[in-house]
C-alpha cells in the first residue's frame, strides 16, 4: 500500500513512536521544572520580592533601626531570611532543629565566624557588607536559639546594660535620622554645632532637653521620628549637644 510520502507504513510507525516518546519527555521535564526550581523562585519572588517592594525607600536595607542598631530579628528578615527562610542553597533552614544542632554544637564563637568570613555557599555577612559585626552577632544567636541554642543575643548598641556612648551609637543615630534637620537647620532646627543657636536651650539642661526632644516640640516630631528605645535616642541627644556647646 502506497501513501501520500512515499513512506512505507514500518517507517510512519516508526516516526509516531518518535513523536510520542519526545512528547512524554517533554511533558515530564515541564512537570519537574513547575514542581521544583520554578516554586523556589515563585516562593522567594512573592516573600523577597514582595517586602523589598514595600520597603520605605532611603532606609538601610534590615529595618528601619539605624545602621549598626539592628538586632538579630531585623537583621535576620533583612538579610538572612532570603536563604535561611527556606533552606536555600543548602543553608540551615530557620528553626530546624535538626539542620542546626551539629553546627551549634560548634559553639557561638566559630559560628559567628563563620557569619563574618563566609563558608562554603553561605557569602560573608550574607552578602551585606554595610552589616556591623555586632550586628552579625545579632543575626547568628537569633536564628541560632531559633533552631535550639541557647545564646545570648548581644544588645543594640553594646553592652548588656552599658551606657551607650554618645559618639558612637549616638553618632550614627544622628547621621541616620537626625541630620535630616538638624544639619541643615531645616523647620527651624538649631544647628549641629552652632553654639548660638543651642546656647538658651543647652541651659535648660540635658535632662530637659531630653524630655522635651523625646515629646516632641514644635517642627521637632516626637524623638525626631527615631523608632528605636529611649536609651539610644538620648545618645544622641548627648550626641549633637556635646557637639555645639
Ligand atoms: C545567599 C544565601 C545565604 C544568605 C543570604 C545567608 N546565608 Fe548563612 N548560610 C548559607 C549556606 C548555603 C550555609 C551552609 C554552608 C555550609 O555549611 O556549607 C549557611 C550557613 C550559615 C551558618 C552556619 C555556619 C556553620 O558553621 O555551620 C550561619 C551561622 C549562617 N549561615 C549565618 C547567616 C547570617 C547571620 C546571615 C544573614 C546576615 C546569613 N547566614 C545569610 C547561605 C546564606
Ligand atoms: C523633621 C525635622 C527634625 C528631625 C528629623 C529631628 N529634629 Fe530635633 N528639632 C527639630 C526642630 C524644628 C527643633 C526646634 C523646635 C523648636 O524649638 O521649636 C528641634 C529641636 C531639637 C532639640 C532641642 C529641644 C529643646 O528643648 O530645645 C533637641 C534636643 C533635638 N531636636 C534632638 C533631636 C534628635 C536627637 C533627633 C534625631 C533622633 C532630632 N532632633 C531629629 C526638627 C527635627
Amino acid at each position: 500500500m502506497s501513501n501520500g510520502n512515499g513512506m512505507a507504513p514500518g517507517q510512519i510507525v516508526k516516526v509516531l513512536i518518535g513523536v510520542v516518546v519526545f512528547l512524554v519527555v517533554a511533558i515530564w521535564l515541564l512537570a519537574k521544572l513547575a514542581t521544583s526550581g520554578f516554586n523556589v523562585d515563585a516562593e522567594v519572588m512573592t516573600k523577597e520580592a514582595v517586602a523589598a517592594r514595600l520597603k520605605p525607600v532611603g532606609v538601610s536595607v534590615a529595618s528601619d533601626a539605624p545602621p549598626g542598631m539592628r538586632n538579630g530579628e531585623q537583621v535576620y528578615k533583612g538579610i538572612c531570611m532570603s536563604c535561611h527562610g527556606t533552606g536555600l542553597a543548602g543553608s540551615p533552614k530557620f528553626g530546624d532543629s535538626g539542620a542546626w544542632g551539629p553546627r551549634i554544637a560548634q559553639g557561638f564563637d566559630t559560628l559567628v565566624q563563620h557569619a563574618l568570613s563566609g563558608f562554603n555557599a553561605m557569602p560573608a555577612k550574607g552578602g551585606a557588607a554595610d552589616l556591623t559585626d555586632d550586628e552579625v552577632k545579632r543575626a547568628v544567636a537569633y536564628m541560632a536559639n531559633a533552631g535550639g541554642a541557647k545564646f545570648a543575643e548581644p544588645k543594640a548598641g553594646g553592652e548588656a546594660g552599658a551606657a551607650l556612648d554618645p559618639n558612637v551609637a549616638g553618632k550614627k543615630i544622628f547621621d541616620s535620622v537626625c541630620t535630616a534637620c538638624h544639619s541643615t537647620g531645616a523647620a527651624g532646627a538649631p544647628k549641629f554645632g552652632d553654639k548660638a543657636a543651642w546656647g538658651p536651650r543647652v541651659a535648660k539642661g540635658m535632662d530637659g532637653l531630653i524630655a522635651s526632644a523625646t515629646k516632641g516640640l514644635n517642627a521637632m516630631p516626637p524623638k525626631g521620628g527615631f523608632t528605636g528605645s529611649d536609651e539610644e535616642f538620648k545618645a544622641a541627644v548627648e550626641y549633637m549637644v556635646n557637639n555645639s556647646k
